[in-house]
């Protein structure tokens, strides 16, 4: 089988000046370096994401066994071939599971069969038809005084908290739960068996960490309990048919599949147990990247309350720039070219979502925020074709109004000055600050952020 030797897809020059192909072999290429959970990549990974995309667009990457697929028209591409790219490998654990770990979610009964992400098959449309009907346009513009009001009931606690304390972390206390409490509302299990925001929360961020996440085999074990304690969970709510009736749980066990038969337990958790996770911590994050940047950039905090369509703009080029869900897999069916790069069958692709918003291809300057940008919204944050996400619409809104809330309840507030780097999280496909620390206004003085307009 011919593979292309990995990072000469482009014929491009590298750093030492040399064609890409004609690197003598005892030479280091700069992406020899690079390390995709490394600190280093995950607070700063834009100049590895240029390099990739000018010099080595399709590369395989040793450590991980990936192939990067950088630039833009590539990676669309690929989620617009679904016969030749398949979906299979979307929820893979990014590092092994060992036999212990396995061992910890098989007594949970732990398995996630092809349901919406991981489905190439024909149940796939009629699943994404039940998710869609939950967040389709009409459902989130319903809901935007739900967002409102959740986010205004947070905030009022974030006032008092800062009154008190001083300083106030706007991601754990406010983007993390303001989506999680949307999306129980939204699918009907509020309330549900005592399930509680808190809980929902833990064992998605346990989730999204041991299968895209690089943790030691002690910490997988901790995570394994958690991810078995959240599937058992879904599968006792699932299997007690106690659900109301207009839930998503009671939408999947009236679901039928292509041949008329019901959907069986484990597919409807599978199901259950993406649209959980994926419903409520990518939009976390991406709430947490759009405070962070808005408190940042000079002049906006205050402008976003009273200009209508910033806060939908700023949205939107954090989607493009800094999204959430930095990147998404899929697996070549069969042997593929691609930007001049063969690809075996079975090749396991990382497509580099992040990056593709940075491409000067398709976007002009695309290291500025520029929420008038003409072509706003042909980024791929969300993935383009048969799986593009169901739940963009109420993502995109939740992080406009929470933007537009947070800077009308807390106009004086400015980023929190502290020690050394603020945290972030860095997974596979998941990146965002996990601390977004403010201050109440400098005494005697004006916020940063408002007295520089
Ligand atoms: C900022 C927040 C979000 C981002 C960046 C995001 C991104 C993505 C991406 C990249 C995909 C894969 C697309 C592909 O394979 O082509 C996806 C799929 C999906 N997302 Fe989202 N998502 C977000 C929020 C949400 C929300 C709020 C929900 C549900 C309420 C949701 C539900 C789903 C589902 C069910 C799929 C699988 C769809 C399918 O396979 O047909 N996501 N999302």
């Amino acid at each position: 089988m011919d593979v292309t030797a990995p990072g000469t897809g482009s014929g491009t020059v590298d750093p030492h000046g040399l064609a890409a192909g004609s690197r003598p072999p005892d030479t280091h290429h700069p992406l020899d370096l690079m390390d995709l959970f490394a600190d280093d990549f995950v607070r700063d990974p834009y100049p590895w994401l240029d390099t990739l995309r000018a010099q080595a667009p399709v590369h395989h990457d040793p450590r991980t066994g990936l192939w990067l697929v950088s630039r833009h028209r590539d990676i669309r591409q690929v989620l617009l071939d679904p016969a030749a790219f398949h979906p299979d490998n979307a929820q893979h654990a990014a590092t092994p599971l060992p036999m212990a770990v396995l061992r910890v979610l098989a007594k949970a009964g732990f398995q996630l069969p092809p349901a919406l992400a991981n489905n190439g098959t024909d149940s796939h449309p009629g699943l994404r038809r039940v998710v869609s009907g939950f967040f389709n346009a009409r459902r989130v513009t319903a809901a935007i005084p739900v967002i409102e009001r959740i986010a205004e009931d947070l905030l009022d606690d974030a006032r008092a908290r800062l009154d008190a304390d001083g300083e106030y972390d706007l991601f754990t206390s406010f983007a993390q739960v303001l989506p999680c409490r949307v999306l129980m509302q939204l699918l009907g299990i509020d309330g549900i068996d005592g399930i509680d925001p808190a809980t929902l929360i833990r064992w998605s961020d346990a989730s999204l960490e041991l299968f895209w996440g690089r943790p030691t085999l002690e910490r997988q074990l901790e995570l394994a309990e958690l991810v078995g304690e959240f599937h058992q969970w879904l599968t006792r709510t699932v299997n007690s048919g106690t659900a109301p009736t207009d839930s998503f749980i009671a939408a999947l066990a009236r679901h039928r599949l292509p041949d008329g038969t019901p959907l069986d337990t484990a597919t409807a958790v599978s199901a259950c147990f993406f649209v959980f996770i994926a419903g409520q911590s990518t939009t976390g994050q991406l709430i947490a990247t759009v405070l962070r940047q808005a408190l940042a950039e000079p002049g906006l905090w205050p402008r976003v309350t009273h200009e209508a369509a910033l806060a939908e703009g700023w949205v939107e080029e954090v989607l493009r720039r800094e999204p959430p869900v930095t990147t998404w897999r899929r697996v070549t069916a069969r042997p593929v070219d691609l930007a001049g790069v063969t690809l075996p069958a079975g090749a396991q692709l990382l497509l580099m979502l992040m990056g593709s918003g940075s491409d000067p291809d398709v976007f002009t300057e695309p290291e500025q925020m520029c929420p008038s940008r003409s072509n706003i919204r042909h980024h791929l944050a969300f993935g383009v074709g048969r799986h593009r996400c169901p739940g963009a619409s109420l993502a995109r809104t939740e992080a406009a109004v929470a933007l537009r809330v947070a800077a009308r309840t807390l106009p004086q507030v400015r980023p929190l000055a502290e020690e050394g780097e603020p945290p972030m999280l860095g997974l596979l496909s998941f990146r965002a600050p996990a601390r977004v620390a403010v201050a109440g206004p400098a005494p005697g003085a004006p916020a940063a952020a408002a007295a520089s307009q």
